[in-house]
Parts: structure tokens; C-alpha cells; sequence
């Protein structure tokens, strides 16, 4: 298919990792704004990847069109959230009133693990839905022009999501030490950072793979009556500075003392709610004992965090890999579900697959 065909009928495919935060998004306002700045690491091995066929409609009919597949099902409940996303962001994107689209979307990592797949997924979709703008109107050509928007509309698929669109470590949310940062759509921040954490390692302890019992999108919401909401909001960003310091120096001490003050904080604000809730599990609790002892006895730079759920990131650099293993072979892996370790490492960004 060549030339103004592709303006009518086509095909794109993008791959999108999913991300970790360090310092944590929690807490917004408006339309899927952070009330303070984060910082994550995009990741490699937990990707969506999407494919959107385009076909401009037979005939003019209102609204917008989908269908979609999620591993080859067509699944109601996703189609029906992602025509709701869709109909909300035709101010972005006027072509989806005159397309149908063919959605067909898989993960790298399996189902129902707890690893959240909104980052991915909502990246993924993003960036489907830029490159088709860009082969039917021409706009978008440059580079940092595609991103951009691509990362605004994975925010307002799902706030976190905007980061995984920028390989290694990304930064979301205004703050006026950072500069070009924005509320809108979120930045690569690699340039300057130690190299050390480009090969980082995540290793994901599936602790609990079960339905959480307060969604993210509830826990956000809880903030609001957050007696500790503003402190905390301060807090996060004198870490966001700590922590790029830390990162700049490869000050491996300083960066793990944050991280983990951060997750640690992250589920306190939980538990501080009102009503108050608990994610974490009891073996959570028993893991992170294990890794704090494991690194004082060994004096290894290995540091956990911890998204809305009871699951450990186990954090570390790439040249300690054949010690951590061996420590989560043996000490970690009896705490998780069925056994279950993901092993993910810092990473290079979304691809479009040709
Ligand atoms: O993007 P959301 O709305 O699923 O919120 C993500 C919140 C955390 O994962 C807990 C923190 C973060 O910054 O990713």
C-alpha cells in the first residue's frame, strides 16, 4: 500500500513497556493531572503490543467505531473502556469520527500476575493512535513533537503511563528545578544519569497475583481527604531532587534510601485514608525484613519498591545479578505465588514494529 492509500485503509503496530515508579504519582486533579512530580524506570521484558487496522467508514455514521481484540478474544468490558477512551479524546484526534478501527492487543507478560498493564497498554494505544494521525494528516513528523502527544494521550489513559513512552527513566509533572518538565505529558530525564542505571534489574516477587481490594483509581481519589496530602505532596518533590542527584552521581546509598522511603510512603498514605486500607501481605512485610538484613549482612546495593499492591520490585545494578538471584532463588522465591518471579531490567523505550 503506498501514498494516499494510506490515508484511507492501513495498518500500525507499536510495542510499549510497562514502567516502575521511584519516587510515586499518587494523588490528581482535572483531567488525569498529578498533584506532585514522579520518576520511573520504562522497562523491557513487560510490553503490550498493539496493532490498529484503520479503514475510513463505508458510510457516515456518528461517533466512533472499534473493535477489539484483546489475545485474539474479543473481550466487551476492554472494548467498551476503550471506546469510552476514545469518544473522550476526539478533540485530540477529529479522524476517529470518520475511521473504523480494528484493535488487536497482547501482553509479553502473563495474565492476572498483579503487574498492572494500564502503562503498557495505554502507551501502546497512544502511540498506535499518533502514527496513524501522522500517515493520515502528515502532522507529527517531528520526533519530539510525536512523543509529546503520544505521552498526553497515555496520561489520560492512565496517569503513569505517559512516562513508559521514553526509554530508561522518565520524569512527569511540573517542577521548576527540571527543566521543559510539564503537567502534560511526561520527559526523558537519561542525559547526565550515572550509566549504572541503564542496565538496572527489576525483579518482580509476585506476592499476591489477587484483584486488589481498593483500585488505583479509588486510592487516588482517596487522597482528597488526606489529612498528610499536602506534606506528601511537598515531600515527593524534594525527593524528585535528592533523587536525580543521587542519580548523577551514582550515589547507589542515597538513590535506595528515597526508593524505598517512597514505596514505604506510598502505602502509609494508604493505610492513612479515610477509610484506611492495607495492600501489602503479610509476606510483603516478611520479603522486605529479607532483603534489608540480606543487604546489611552482604553490603550489596539491592533496594525494594512497591506499586499499589502487595508485590516487590527488587531493584539493583546489573553487575551484582548472579548474587541477587541466587539470594531470591533461596530466600524470595518460597514468599511469592506459586513460586512466581518476573525478571524485567531497565529498558529502551516503545518500538514500532513494521
Ligand atoms: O497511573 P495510575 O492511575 O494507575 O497510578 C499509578 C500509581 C502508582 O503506580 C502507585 C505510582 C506511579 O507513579 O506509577
Amino acid at each position: 500500500m503506498q501514498g494516499s492509500d494510506k490515508k484511507s485503509i492501513g495498518k500500525v503496530t507499536w510495542k510499549s513497556p510497562s514502567n516502575i515508579a521511584l519516587v510515586k504519582y499518587w494523588g490528581k486533579y482535572g483531567r488525569q493531572y498529578p498533584k506532585n512530580t514522579s520518576i520511573s524506570f520504562t522497562l523491557q521484558n513487560a510490553f503490550t503490543e498493539t496493532t490498529v487496522k484503520y479503514a475510513l467508514k463505508s458510510e457516515k455514521t456518528e461517533g466512533v467505531s472499534i473493535r477489539f481484540l484483546f489475545e485474539g478474544v474479543n473481550n466487551k468490558k476492554f472494548e467498551e473502556k476503550i471506546h469510552q477512551f476514545l469518544v473522550s479524546i476526539i478533540d485530540y484526534f477529529p479522524y476517529l469520527k470518520d475511521f473504523h478501527l480494528d484493535i488487536e492487543s497482547k501482553n509479553s507478560f502473563p495474565h492476572s500476575t498483579g503487574i498492572a498493564s494500564s502503562a503498557s497498554s495505554m502507551s501502546a494505544l497512544a502511540l498506535c493512535l499518533c502514527e496513524i494521525e501522522k500517515r493520515i494528516t502528515g502532522n507529527l513528523k517531528d520526533e519530539k513533537q510525536f512523543l509529546e502527544k503520544s505521552s498526553i494521550i497515555a496520561r489520560l489513559g492512565s496517569g503513569s503511563a505517559c512516562r513508559s513512552v521514553f526509554p530508561h527513566l522518565a520524569l512527569w509533572g511540573k517542577l521548576d528545578a527540571v527543566q521543559n518538565s510539564s503537567n502534560d505529558f511526561a520527559i526523558p530525564i537519561s542525559e547526565n544519569i550515572h550509566p549504572i542505571f541503564q542496565s538496572f534489574r527489576d525483579s518482580i516477587l509476585i506476592i499476591s497475583s489477587s484483584e486488589k481490594s481498593v483500585s488505583s483509581r479509588a486510592g487516588h481519589a482517596l487522597m482528597e481527604g488526606n489529612p498528610y496530602a499536602k506534606s506528601r505532596y511537598q515531600q515527593a518533590n524534594s525527593h524528585i531532587e535528592l533523587l536525580i542527584n543521587a542519580m548523577k552521581n551514582g550515589n547507589l546509598d542515597d538513590w535506595g534510601k528515597i526508593v524505598e522511603k517512597e514505596a514505604l510512603t506510598l502505602h502509609a498514605l494508604m493505610m492513612a485514608s479515610e477509610p484506611p486500607y492495607i495492600l501489602m501481605h503479610p509476606n510483603t512485610l516478611i520479603a522486605i525484613e529479607r532483603i534489608q538484613q540480606f543487604r546489611k549482612e552482604n553490603q550489596l546495593p539491592v533496594f525494594f519498591t512497591l506499586d499499589a499492591g502487595p508485590n516487590i520490585h527488587l531493584l539493583y545494578p546489573d553487575n551484582i545479578k548472579k548474587e541477587i538471584i541466587s539470594f531470591i532463588d533461596e530466600e524470595l522465591v518460597p514468599l511469592c505465588e506459586n513460586h512466581r518471579v518476573i525478571h524485567d531490567q531497565v529498558g529502551k523505550g516503545p518500538e514500532k514494529i513494521d
